[in-house]
């Protein structure tokens, strides 16, 4: 890493900063004090730099514990997985797809920690970690890595292996493990009542809006309000009532035969339009459940698909309560979903669209938090406004609200017939509203300590250069550069910074400026900020790349680990910098993962004095015959998802 590869501030304009500085000031008391609160804690750890290792590197002092690994059991009624017998088709039976229901998930995501005895010190919780998909080249012996290039294979190996797909649909979802340190290492307890699965065949109650409404009943579910289970979940967030929200986002990879259900005859073309928005279109999907399970299979269950791409709301201290789909958040490809209590007690969550020109999105409740009364805040999230969000080129923006009403601008005219529609087909909902099409927004958090949100748009090679049509999503659109998205094929991505109008989080306005910008900017790949000389540096400033997941430690700093290509060809890693101060911006590599892993969850204890990140595929550009990866084993052996907990060898907190 050299000083030339740098994220770096950008500062768009004069006029634009005094405006949002004139904003700031209505706000100005409150702000001061921040700052001088985040001045306290320095980030004075050394920086590690980029790496193509193998292998977990952190900063000196510091150490790392494997807490769980994909198929380690969460019960003693099975066994630990045999990762040694994968190579030789030891996961083509139907005894590793029963344990795998009661074993840790695959690709682990999201990350959750929920104290359970604020006595002892941020040493005992619960951890809510999504599963999101699985790499079934890596799992299964003679799986070809095809994603979806390969249909026949897909087809004829599910075939011959039936029982893949019952195993793959308990290594998707949602694992719930209690954890505790002592004195030495973080590990899970095997044997806590707390432990739980959700995988793709859990019961799952669907509430809101859309429960019940036509598009979501199937046969195996007349009513439209339960579902058998949740998969692609990705990030997710933590209610202030204390339960987890999970993300379902990339359900496209689920579904196959869209060729016989577009050349049904007896189509709704409202349901068409609404799967082709989503770009479901495979024969085959890469997972091929469909070729077992005529759920998945378009032609036969066309609303199937409709009851995926929600939010997930589980309680992590009543094992036995079923989850719940949340449909009054919308459904799109959700990445996270990130609650805050707003000035006024409604419940604001932040939420984006993980695809190429989707949306940023915010919902507020109708009703307000109850601190006092945990239970009643139960299903404060099936009523309130759900809103996508425009930035204009001022540095000013608005929340547009997807509510349908026979002479607002959601009518049947633009393709909604009620709210349900509405909501089910979110994103052709935004198209109308003039919502701002962005570079792939992932995360979208706000900063608890400030109320600023950040959002992190990991990045978009389809972006052009000029404003130019073209298509993308079932979608004839200006690919072209705007305001919030300035940079055309962003390969290295972008974080902007988003102020609610009085720092209201239940405020339709706001203010905004790009945070950062990833990449090297010595290649010109990067925008070079005109400012980036009034930075002042104390350290060599890290590239980043592809930033995806986001966490705020006490002091409001902001830690960001990346899923994608990074300067140099590095591998992904941690990165964290100061949003406050002179150092505002200015990245620092914490942390670098091993071959071929993106990180992700970035979540702290509440003392700040360990960090969870999940390790997400290792090795995923390899195969079982010529692996990329051996981590976390080592040796010869297969990689596996895991989840670790980074902590200073003497104590303290982290990054200090
Ligand atoms: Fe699952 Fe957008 O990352
Ligand atoms: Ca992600
Ligand atoms: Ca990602």
């Amino acid at each position: 890493m050299t000083q030339s590869y740098i994220g770096f501030l950008i500062e768009q304009c004069l006029s634009r900063r005094g405006l949002l500085h004139s904003a700031l000031l209505a706000t100005a008391l409150p702000l001061a004090s921040l700052q001088s609160r985040a001045a306290t804690h320095s980030l004075g750890f050394k920086s590690i730099t980029g790496s193509k290792e193998d292998r977990i590197i952190l900063p000196e002092g510091y150490v790392y514990d494997v807490l769980i690994r994909w198929g380690e059991a969460l019960s003693h009624r099975v066994p630990d997985m045999d990762a040694t017998g994968i190579q030789k088709g030891g996961l083509l039976t139907a005894d590793a797809a029963l344990n795998q229901l009661q074993q840790f998930g695959s690709n682990c995501d999201a990350i959750h920690f929920f104290q359970l005895n604020a006595a002892i010190k941020s040493t005992q919780g619960v951890l809510c970690i999504n599963n999101e998909y699985t790499n079934d080249w890596l799992m299964y012996a003679g799986r070809k890595q095809a994603f979806g290039n390969d249909p026949q294979h897909v087809r004829d190996y599910i075939l011959q292996h039936p029982s893949i797909v019952a195993m793959s649909k308990a290594a998707h979802g949602i694992s719930v493990v209690e954890v505790q340190r002592d004195h030495g290492p973080w590990r899970y307890l095997k044997s806590s009542k707390y432990n739980r699965r959700v995988t793709a065949s859990t019961l799952i109650e669907i509430k809101g809006p859309a429960r019940g409404y036509a598009w979501l009943k199937t046969q195996a579910d007349p009513t439209g309000t339960q579902v058998s289970g949740t998969f692609g979940n990705c990030a997710g967030g933590r209610t202030p009532w204390g339960t987890y929200l999970s993300a379902e986002e990339n359900i496209q990879d689920y579904f196959g035969n869209f060729a016989g259900f577009y050349a049904r005859k007896k189509n709704d073309s409202a349901v068409m339009a609404a799967h082709q928005r989503w770009r479901m279109w495979s024969d085959v999907s890469p997972y091929g459940w469909e070729v077992m399970d005529q759920r998945f299979d378009a032609s036969l269950e066309p609303n199937e698909a409709f009851r995926f791409g929600w939010i997930v709301e589980v309680d992590p201290l009543n094992p036995h309560k079923p989850p719940v789909k949340r449909t009054a958040l919308g459904r799109f490809a959700h990445e996270a979903a990130s609650p805050i209590v707003a000035a006024n007690g409604k419940v604001a969550v932040y939420m984006g669209d993980d695809d190429k020109f989707e949306y940023v999105y915010k919902f507020v409740s109708a009703q307000r938090f109850d601190a006092k009364h945990p239970a009643a805040n139960a299903d404060l999230l099936d009523q309130g406004i759900l809103y996508a969000a425009r930035f204009d080129a001022n540095g000013r923006g608005e929340w547009l609200p997807l509510v349908y009403s026979s002479d607002g601008p959601l009518n049947a005219e633009k393709g909604f017939r009620n709210q349900a529609e509405v909501l089910i087909n979110a994103r052709a909902a935004a198209d109308v509203l003039g919502a701002t099409m962005m570079d792939r927004p992932e995360d979208v958090e706000p900063n608890p300590l400030t109320g600023k949100v950040y959002i992190v748009c990991t990045r978009n090679e389809s972006r052009a250069d000029q404003n130019v049509q073209g298509t993308y999503g079932h979608r004839k659109i200006d690919v072209g550069p705007n305001a919030a998205n300035p940079r055309g094929k962003n390969v290295w991505g972008h974080i902007i910074e988003l102020t609610e109008n009085n720092n209201d989080h239940s405020a339709v306005k706001f203010s905004w400026e790009v945070l950062l910008m990833g990449g090297d900017s010595s290649a010109g790949s990067a925008r070079q900020s005109e400012n980036t000389e009034d930075v002042k540096t104390d350290h060599p400033v890290s590239a980043i790349g592809s930033p995806d997941n986001i966490g705020f430690d006490a002091a409001g700093n902001l830690w960001i680990v990346t899923d994608g290509p990074q300067p140099e060809n590095n591998n992904n890693g941690c990165f964290v910098c100061p949003v406050m101060g002179p150092q505002r911006g200015v990245i620092k590599q914490f942390m670098s993962a091993p071959v071929d892993a993106e990180v992700c969850g970035c979540v702290f204890t509440p003392d700040n004095e360990t960090l969870f990140l999940s390790i997400q595929h290792p090795g995923e550009g390899g195969t079982l015959d010529n692996l990329s990866s051996h981590w976390p084993d080592g040796g010869n052996a297969v990689p596996r998802s895991s989840v670790i907990a980074i902590r200073k060898k003497d104590g303290g907190v982290i990054g200090s």
